[in-house]
């Protein structure tokens, strides 16, 4: 049995307490994260990441963020399709920003350790910020947006892939539940313990549905370009642009 014992239901009420069980979580499942999230997606996970690749635009030598980078997927893929572009991962978890550096083979690629509600890069200097499973996970929502807007050079793109709530409160239900059952399952084979995955439908629970998100992105200040649905509508990718004239 893992030693992991907190619940996510009791810890995602405050920014802090989010973050801190974050921290406590993405730790723990660190070690085994590229295999549950095999598992989890039933194999299609590197398929759905790939595609939000190609919906970014082709640029000759971008300034890329992947926020909440984990061991490294996305940024690896931006490195391939930007050969010539510079690209930071960046990840509150240490654990896994050490699995991403071992990872590592291109010269390209960096990675660094921090909130994405806070990031170490300059304002108005990103031309493509991604995240995949990322601003889910944000300690709070409106901060890791008004984050990202800042970094960001005006009219440059954000592209996110993350599971999407439906707005109908018995699809949210069924959502939940799948959701919680395999989570659980596959916490409990590869962590013996449910908790470590049993994270992913309370995440969502408190997340906005996807009618909310759009609004928050565009209150936000940017303008939604692209959404795309995935796995039957249980996830999504959306893409954004920092709206010009806004610094
Ligand atoms: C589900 S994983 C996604 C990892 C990777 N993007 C992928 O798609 O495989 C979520 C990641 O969010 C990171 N994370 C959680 N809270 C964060 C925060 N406040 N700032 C930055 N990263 C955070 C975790 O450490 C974890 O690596």
């Amino acid at each position: 049995m893992s030693s992991f014992n907190l619940k996510a239901k009791d810890h995602l009420s405050t920014a802090d307490s989010k973050r801190r069980f974050n921290l406590s979580h993405f730790t723990e499942s660190a070690p085994r994260y590229d295999l549950a999230t095999r598992m989890l997606s039933f194999g299609r996970d590197s398929a759905w990441k790939q595609r939000l690749i190609e919906t970014l635009p082709s640029m000759e030598q971008p300034f890329c963020v992947d926020i909440a980078c984990g061991t490294g997927d996305v940024a690896f893929s931006l490195a391939e399709k930007y050969p010539k572009g510079t690209i930071l991962g960046t990840d509150l978890t240490e654990a896994m920003v050490k699995i991403a550096e071992k990872r590592n083979t291109a010269d390209n690629v960096t990675f660094e350790i921090c909130d994405m509600c806070n990031l170490n890069v300059s304002s108005d200097s990103v031309d493509v910020l991604t995240g995949s499973y990322a601003i889910r996970n944000a300690p709070d929502l409106r901060a890791a947006l008004d984050e990202i807007k800042r970094v960001l050079k005006p009219g440059a793109i954000a592209a996110f892939l993350d599971f999407s709530k439906p707005e109908n409160k018995t699809m949210q239900k069924i959502q939940y539940g799948l959701l919680k059952f395999w989570g659980s399952f596959c916490g409990l084979v590869l962590h013996a313990n449910p908790e470590v995955h049993g994270y992913i439908s309370a995440s969502i629970r408190s997340f906005p549905d996807r009618e909310r998100l759009q609004e928050l992105f565009r209150e936000s200040g940017f303008e939604v370009v692209k959404r795309e649905s995935l796995y039957l509508g249980m996830l999504e990718i959306t893409l954004v642009r920092k709206r010009a004239g806004l610094g």
